[in-house]
């Protein structure tokens, strides 16, 4: 191991460490019979996630899956509307016109959610048991298919998802109908445009995944018109929160709500935001940091 990693790893471990605290004052509301514990309990499975042979047997699927696309040596052509680095100095009219690129599919599958983040999208959809549910960034329809898998659990649930790649969003439909989920709408097109359409169209939302195009001028927006179409309580998962100044920018601009989100939870790499629009006040800020 060389020193980089060494430091990473003991920088890591004090995270940790100082996290535990939090963990335990979330840990003390899993009993509670409203939202905030069920909140604590589908964050506190999924860090050490049990699931039956039922559940094991689609998550396998997924993971199969996942491995042929990231084993595959095509190719694939799009227009990627995203920041796609986080020192990027791609100004919004750039992000809007896109940047078309060819990438091996290996490298557009390798931006779908690892499974230890996948574990809490699908433990929060499993415990919330959302009836509509959208989705900014099918990419290859890996975290959508979490969420169809938590879907099939709970025996409900509608998924609309979102993606500017058209190529890229045909190999998501495979991948989705691949595995016999067939309950989701992919909506293709840049999300500054197809946003506020499938918004109307689905509102009132239950649960939405955010992890397009992970740019601040953009992420801050998408988290108000989300809420503004959101039902009283629901559930926002904001992936990369911490990606590149601007994401931690958004995220902390989202952490300073003083009213509609109830609690938020910070785990690092993602953050959860409950919603409540009867709630006055800042939200309780749970940072976990597995
Ligand atoms: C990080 S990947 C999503 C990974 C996926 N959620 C998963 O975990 O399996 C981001 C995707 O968002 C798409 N995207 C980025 N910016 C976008 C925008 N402004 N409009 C539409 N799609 C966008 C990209 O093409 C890419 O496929």
């Amino acid at each position: 191991m060389n020193i980089r990693d060494l430091k990473r790893r003991v920088v890591r471990s004090a995270r940790r460490t100082r996290a535990l605290p939090e963990w335990r004052r979330l840990a003390r509301h899993c009993d509670d019979g409203d939202d905030l514990g069920r909140l604590a309990r589908a964050v506190i499975w999924a860090r050490d996630p049990s699931p039956d042979a039922t559940e094991l047997t689609r998550i396998h699927a997924i993971e199969a899956r996942r491995y042929e696309l990231l084993s595959s040596d095509e190719s694939v052509s799009f227009v990627d509307h995203g920041a796609i680095s986080p020192d990027s100095d791609l100004s919004e009219e750039e992000m809007y016109e896109g940047t078309t690129r060819t990438i091996p599919l290996s490298k557009v599958a390798a931006a779908s959610k690892p499974q230890a983040d996948a574990w809490y999208l699908y433990s929060l959809v499993r415990e919330f048991a959302p009836r509509t549910a959208i989705e900014m960034g099918t990419c290859v329809g890996i975290s959508a298919a979490y969420q169809f898998a938590a879907m099939a659990r709970s025996g409900q649930g509608r998924l609309v998802t979102m993606e500017g790649g058209e190529s890229v969003a045909k190999i998501a439909e495979e991948t989705l109908r691949g595995l016999g989920y067939d309950n989701f709408e992919i909506v293709v097109g840049r999300h500054q445009d197809t946003l506020p359409a499938v918004l109307a169209a689905n509102a009132p939302i239950d649960f939405a995944f955010v992890d397009g195009d992970h740019a601040e001028s953009t992420t801050a927006t998408y988290q108000d018109q989300i809420l503004e179409r959101a039902a009283d309580r629901a559930v926002i998962f904001h992936d990369d929160i911490r990606w590149s100044g601007g994401m931690v920018r958004t995220w902390q601009h989202i952490c300073d709500s003083r009213s509609a989100v109830r609690a938020v939870v910070d785990l690092y790499t993602v953050g959860v935001c409950l919603v409540d629009k009867s709630h006055v006040g800042p939200p309780t800020i749970f940072r976990l940091h597995p």
